[in-house]
């Protein structure tokens, strides 16, 4: 099949949206593949209200992406790839609404960590696929986990391949538009400084081809990946890289939290953190040493004065493997996602229940799966976590 990988769309601003696909021509061919797209008001394609053309080329993996852009907002969009007698398979997406625009309501997918150890859980994928209160799904990264001699751009190719080769993905990455993040594992566990810059290269390169963003294409210095969404009026998203710029005492790094300051300065209703790492603090040090934010504590202390002074701010987070409701702190509550598919480490899993016992930030915690649901109205952000097993 040459759309072996389905489709995706991402980055929808209120008049615009990112599609994307990845094309496998013979092998070993060198030539960029051409190939048009449709994108319509409806899933037959009678209401077409923008066609063109566009490449993939053999530098980028054969992936390909367009922005289409003079769109109407808060709307829903179908799209499709077409080269020689191949047609893709279709694609459902969506506009934000309108810059100012108060929707009665607007829904959040929100997950992370799909490791392909436990493939029972991936069928998280076609429930999310189905979801009528999803409009958009917010990615918190660890899309991939990398092996051990992961290094090479086909290293990661291959696995991105493996990952987007399963039709439950597919699924999912075609239902909805998809804004990513990214956390260690598209390139290496707990990497901060410690790993060399081609073999970060080679992940971030890889990541940029395999996910339907509208960031231009890396460099060898790497990919400015932290950035806000608007969902018209209703709220801000500031979607943060805890993992490239990590070092020393700081997860976020100075560029990262001058930009964080100024943008978590708007009218929207919400503010909404979208944080791959945990941002409050556990305190269980037997348990859990310090890490991300609670290891970092000069940053997390500019976080709250910066989320202070935000509209109705929240953070949503991931990595623990675990589902949470925390308090960051007064007034500002963070939701962990549940993991997609990654496991809880089996031999802390029985001090889950415990954790709002001991932990005075913490809530709920519970080893569950799937994702996320935050429903957005104009006045309330309100959470659903998916059921305990
Ligand atoms: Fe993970």
């Amino acid at each position: 099949m040459p759309f072996g990988l389905g489709v995706a769309s991402g980055d929808p601003d209120h008049e615009s949206v990112v599609l994307w696909t990845k094309v496998f021509p013979v092998t070993g061919s060198v030539v960029p593949v051409s190939m048009a797209y449709d994108i319509a008001l409806d899933d037959g394609f009678t209401k077409v209200v923008g066609s063109g053309l566009v490449e993939a080329a053999p530098s980028d993996a054969f992936t390909a992406r367009v922005v289409v852009s003079g769109l109407g907002s808060n709307s829903r969009f179908w799209y499709r790839f077409r080269t020689h007698d191949y047609t893709s398979p279709v694609g459902r997406t969506r506009t934000m609404p309108a810059p100012g625009e108060l929707p009665d309501r607007f829904g959040l997918a929100v997950s992370s960590c799909q490791s392909r150890a436990y493939p029972e859980f991936w069928d998280w994928h076609l429930e999310l696929a189905t979801d009528q209160t999803v409009d958009m799904v917010v990615w918190l990264g660890d899309f991939i986990y990398e092996r051990s001699d992961s290094r090479s751009v086909d290293d990661y190719r291959d696995l991105y391949n493996t990952y987007r080769g399963d039709e439950r993905l597919q699924a999912s990455s075609a239902a909805h538009p998809w804004i990513f993040t990214w956390d260690d594992h598209e390139v290496a566990n707990d990497y901060t400084r410690n790993v060399d810059r081609e073999r970060r290269a080679a992940g971030y390169q890889t990541w940029w081809e395999h996910t339907p963003t509208r960031l231009p294409r890396p460099t060898l210095e790497g990919l400015t990946v932290y950035r806000s969404l608007d969902v018209g009026g209703l709220a801000r998203l500031l979607l943060l890289d805890c993992r490239q710029y990590q070092d020393g005492d700081t997860v976020l790094g100075a560029d990262q939290l001058a930009w964080l300051a100024r943008a978590s300065q708007h009218d929207r209703v919400h503010t909404m953190v979208c944080s791959p790492v945990i941002a409050s603090s556990l305190e269980v040090e037997d348990v859990l040493p310090p890490y991300a934010f609670e290891a970092h504590p000069a940053d997390q202390q500019q976080l709250l004065a910066i989320l202070s002074q935000s509209p109705k701010p929240f953070i949503v987070s991931g990595d623990l493997h675990a589902a949470m409701e925390m308090e960051f702190a007064p007034g500002i509550p963070e939701w962990m996602a549940p993991p997609l598919s990654s496991v809880f480490p089996a031999e802390f899993v029985q001090y889950l229940p415990f954790l709002p016992l001991v932990s005075p930030a913490v809530t709920r915690a519970e080893p569950s799966h799937g994702y996320l649901q935050v429903e957005l109205t104009p006045s309330s952000a309100t959470p659903r976590f998916p059921a305990v097993p």
